[in-house]
């Protein structure tokens, strides 16, 4: 068992309400977390809000409400969408936490005190929605933010600097020399390229340009800039203190990994690992950034139009649980690719893996079980771990694990389906129907016991995108046990009554048009 296990996601900007693209970074967390769960006690999921800056002063100033009025709203929003997605982190931190704060300042003291921060002159061009300035060889032909096509502003100012480039060669050692450091590992080139150009980096703000964050001790004039606020929650969340760090910090840290969009992997794996190194802390195991959610195929943006919130597919859907969408967003792209989001490709994914593979299957095994042994199982049924099922479910079992231990999450998910798929071959193949009228009534029951006890597996497996599907597979296996990792194993499904024709429902209803009204659009 390992020992525990820290996941941290990006804490998402509160100058706007939740949408999928949010929605589908904590996903793919909250799946790792659950998972890593099923493997140990000690798994802590982080996730939290970005709330400082200038973007959040001035949307509050433009609605004629305080900074902190509009942080208190977007965060609830952000809350909800979480409840609602069963999202099971264990701290929800916002940057305008007392302690939080607290700590920020003690860290920007002691890099200060270690040499590393110091106070420069500095033009350069400023990009309001990256929160940083941006160097010219970074814009487009156009001279503008490739992210946020908007031209930056060229801005004069005393600020402390940040000494990155003492940490430039380190860094680089340490990228080349940890394999899993960055996950997929087709991001090492381009930061390590990245890492070649980087120059030192400005960490303030004069209090004239930004008021709306945290001050620096000892110096009235200046605003913490905030990268090296919101990087610190990692740490600040978890009771980090530069004299007395709490016990939990001690067991937590480092983070085994810091779940991350593709837009702000060099934040993560340059900024971050050198603020960490200057405060001679350990590094994070992995970061692993996933790629971006487009829509139909097309960017998300507020001028498109085209945002959806994660609120609205499951309104649009009828879905009273968040599990289809769940399952949709996590296989939505192969690790660190971007994916896609439409109602079709949801409905047909869901129909086809959660309706017709995995529920079917369910459904009419348990009919069969129902019409040929009412619903019981014998203990003469119970098969050993060496048919060709148990061995099946031993080495998804383990690829799973695999997938995991790399992140590759919807790889995992096509595990469980083709698992599924050959629980379902296999069904074909055996025909138990044609067994049960040729009165093979032992070799029928060994079949449906087989089916079954893949199906205890598969609701194992399934759990952590599907928390309740798969409790409602074992309930209907009527089994009593949890969803950890130990609990699969070949034959743990026990003879006795299992269940009545009344009992059995089906676990995923078929997404078909006439449920889906079209709220989403309207
Ligand atoms: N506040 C910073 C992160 C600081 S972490 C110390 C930030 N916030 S954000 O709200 O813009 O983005 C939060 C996370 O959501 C990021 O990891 C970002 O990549 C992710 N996504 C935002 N839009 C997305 C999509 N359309 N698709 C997938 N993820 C996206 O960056």
């Amino acid at each position: 068992m390992q020992e525990k296990f820290y996941l941290t996601t990006a804490i998402d900007y509160v100058n706007g309400a939740p949408h999928i693209g949010h929605a589908y970074e904590k996903i793919l967390s909250d799946v790792i977390i659950r998972h890593k769960r099923q493997l140990t006690d000690n798994a802590f999921m982080l996730t939290g809000t970005d709330e400082h800056g200038i973007k959040i002063q001035k949307t509050a100033a433009s609605r004629g409400i305080t900074p902190k009025e509009l942080c208190d709203e977007n965060f609830s929003k952000f809350e909800q969408a979480w409840k609602e997605l069963e999202i099971s982190y264990d701290k929800i931190i916002r940057t305008t936490d007392e302690q939080h704060k607290k700590t920020v300042k003690q860290i920007f003291k002691k890099l200060l005190e270690n040499g590393d921060i110091y106070k420069h002159s500095y033009t350069g061009l400023y990009c309001s929605g990256c929160e940083s300035f941006l160097s010219p060889k970074d814009l487009t032909e156009d001279g503008l933010c490739p992210d946020h096509l908007k031209k930056p502003e060229e801005i004069t100012e005393e600020n402390y600097f940040f000494k990155l480039t003492k940490y430039k060669d380190k860094i680089a050692d340490y990228i080349k020399t940890h394999k899993d450091f960055i996950q997929p590992s087709f991001r090492v080139n381009e930061l390590l390229h990245q890492l070649e150009n980087i120059e030192d980096i400005s960490v303030s703000r004069t209090k004239e340009s930004v008021q709306w964050g945290i001050g620096v001790d000892g110096d009235d004039s200046q605003t913490i800039y905030v990268w090296i606020d919101a990087l610190s929650n990692y740490i600040t969340a978890i009771g980090y203190d530069i004299e007395n760090p709490t016990e939990q910090f001690k067991t937590l840290w480092p983070a085994d990994v810091h779940v991350i969009g593709k837009d702000i992997i060099k934040f993560h794996s340059i900024y971050w690992i050198a603020i960490l190194m200057s405060l001679g802390l350990e590094l994070p195991k992995t970061i692993f950034a996933h790629g971006w959610i487009t829509i139909d195929q097309s960017k998300m943006s507020k001028s498109i139009g085209n945002v959806i919130a994660p609120h609205d597919v499951l309104t649009a859907f009828n879905l009273e649980k968040p599990d289809a969408f769940r399952y949709y967003m996590a296989s939505a792209a192969q690790i660190g690719r971007d994916g896609n989001y439409s109602d079709e490709d949801f409905k047909e994914k869901v129909n086809a893996d959660l309706a017709n593979n995995i529920g079917n299957l369910l459904n009419r095994t348990l009919n069969m079980l129902v019409k040929y042994f009412n619903g019981e199982i014998k203990s003469e049924f119970i098969t050993d771990k060496s048919n060709k099922i148990a061995v099946m479910a031993e080495n998804t079992k383990n690829q799973i694990i695999e997938a995991f231990n790399h992140y590759e999450i919807a790889e995992a998910a096509d595990l469980i389906v083709s698992f599924a798929d050959a629980v379902n071959k296999y069904v074909t193949e055996t025909a138990p129907w044609t067994l049960a009228k040729e009165e093979k009534m032992l070799e029928t029951g060994k079949v449906l016991y087989t089916v079954l006890e893949a199906m205890r597996h598969i609701a194992i497996m399934l759990y952590p995108y599907c928390p309740n599907i798969a409790e409602d597979i074992l309930t209907q296996l009527n089994e009593k046990i949890d969803f950890k990792y130990e609990n699969l194993y070949w034959g743990g499904l026990k003879s006795g009554k299992i269940t009545e024709k009344e009992k059995i429902k089906p676990v995923f209803l078929r997404l078909d048009s006439e449920f889906a009204t079209d709220k989403k659009k309207g």
